[in-house]
Parts: C-alpha cells; sequence; structure tokens
C-alpha cells in the first residue's frame, strides 16, 4: 500500500550524514588522538594539558567541512588552518606520522569503501598541504627559505560534493 507516500520526494542526504553524522567524526577523532598520544615525534606538539580540546577542535572542523553544523567556525572563527598551523613545524616526518594515525583510525571505522576513499583523500592532500617545514625542522613554515616550499605545493584539493564553497583549509 501506497498511503504514506510522501507528496515530495526527500532531499538527499549529505555526505554528512550518509557517512554517519557527528558520531562517525567524533569516534575517528577519538581514535586518531589515540595514536597521537602514544606518538613521540606528534604527541609533544599538542599540548599536554588539552589533548581533549584539539580533539574536539579537530572533530568539529571536520563535522562542519563535510556538512554538518557550523560549531567549529562559531566557536573559533575562519579555519585558516595553515596559518593556524604555522607555530608548529609540521614536517613531511610529522605529516606521514598524522596520516599514519588517520589511516588506522579511519579503517578501524569500516565505512562503505566509497566513503572512506572519499575521506581518505581529502585528509591525504589535507596533510600535504599543511607541510611548513622542512625535514631539518628549523624555522618552521619559513624554514624552506623565503617563498619557496620545502615540498612542491599541491594542487588545490576538490571541495567535497556538499561542501561546495567552503574552504579546504
Ligand atoms: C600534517 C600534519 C599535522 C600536524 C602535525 C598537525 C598538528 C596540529 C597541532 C599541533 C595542533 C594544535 C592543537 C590544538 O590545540 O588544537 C593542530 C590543530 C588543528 N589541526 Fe592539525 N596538524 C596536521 C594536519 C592537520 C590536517 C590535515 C587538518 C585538517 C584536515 C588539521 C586540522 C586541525 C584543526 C582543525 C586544528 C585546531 C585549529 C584551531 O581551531 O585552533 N590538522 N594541528
Amino acid at each position: 500500500m501506497s498511503e504514506s507516500r510522501p507528496a515530495f520526494p526527500r532531499p538527499a542526504a549529505t555526505f554528512y550524514d550518509e557517512v554517519g553524522g557527528r558520531e562517525t567524526f567524533a569516534l575517528l577523532t577519538a581514535r586518531f588522538y589515540e595514536g597521537v598520544r602514544t606518538d613521540d615525534l606528534l604527541a609533544p606538539m599538542y599540548p599536554p594539558d588539552d589533548l581533549d580540546g584539539a580533539q574536539e577542535r579537530l572533530e568539529l572542523f571536520l563535522v562542519q567541512y563535510w556538512g554538518g553544523p557550523g560549531t567549529y567556525s562559531a566557536q573559533r572563527g575562519h579555519p585558516r588552518l595553515r596559518m593556524r598551523h604555522a607555530p608548529f613545524a609540521v614536517t613531511p616526518a610529522a605529516r606521514d606520522r598524522w596520516l599514519e594515525h588517520m589511516r588506522s583510525a579511519l579503517l578501524s571505522l569500516e565505512l562503505p569503501p566509497l566513503h572512506e576513499a572519499t575521506l581518505w583523500d581529502y585528509l591525504e592532500r589535507a596533510a600535504h598541504a599543511m607541510v611548513n617545514a622542512s625535514e631539518s625542522g628549523a624555522g618552521g613554515a619559513r624554514g624552506g627559505g623565503g617563498a619557496a616550499p620545502s615540498v612542491p605545493p599541491p594542487q588545490a584539493p576538490p571541495a567535497p560534493p556538499q561542501a561546495e564553497g567552503r574552504r579546504l583549509l
């Protein structure tokens, strides 16, 4: 019987909803930070008395980026993530560790392959875009010497399907 069929089709779910909403990003960042806490290279970079806060900031950013509530910007303003990472020497080694922990966290969620690939593609590109120091670690954002970055500039990652108009970083 079709008596309860809605008069209009429902709008398509956003990627954020499809992937599991806030719960998924909460789990992703919780598992990611489990790895960060034990990492000899990354752990010292984070505020030791505010790791939970750092975890929440990343979670809220990802939630907002993928089409969920805009709580991140309400609390923190424009993401400007490259600028916010400038105080930290994000070397290629730090990026690779960050990605290792993020990869394990993402795989642990056992998402459908397309959702997993979409998130991973973004996270990998974003992490490459965050590098601001050469392997020597000298000088943070300006350590590569003048305007030349220590790695070739990555291509701007594409906006996610439901977040057109949002910036990556
Ligand atoms: C590539 C390696 C990366 C390293 C080593 C790194 C390191 C850090 C550190 C040390 C902080 C400060 C912690 C805090 O107090 O919030 C931070 C903040 C943050 N990171 Fe990263 N990060 C990396 C990549 C990324 C990527 C790829 C993203 C986004 C996809 C990201 C998103 C954020 C956000 C949203 C914050 C909080 C910014 C704020 O509101 O203050 N990070 N990161």
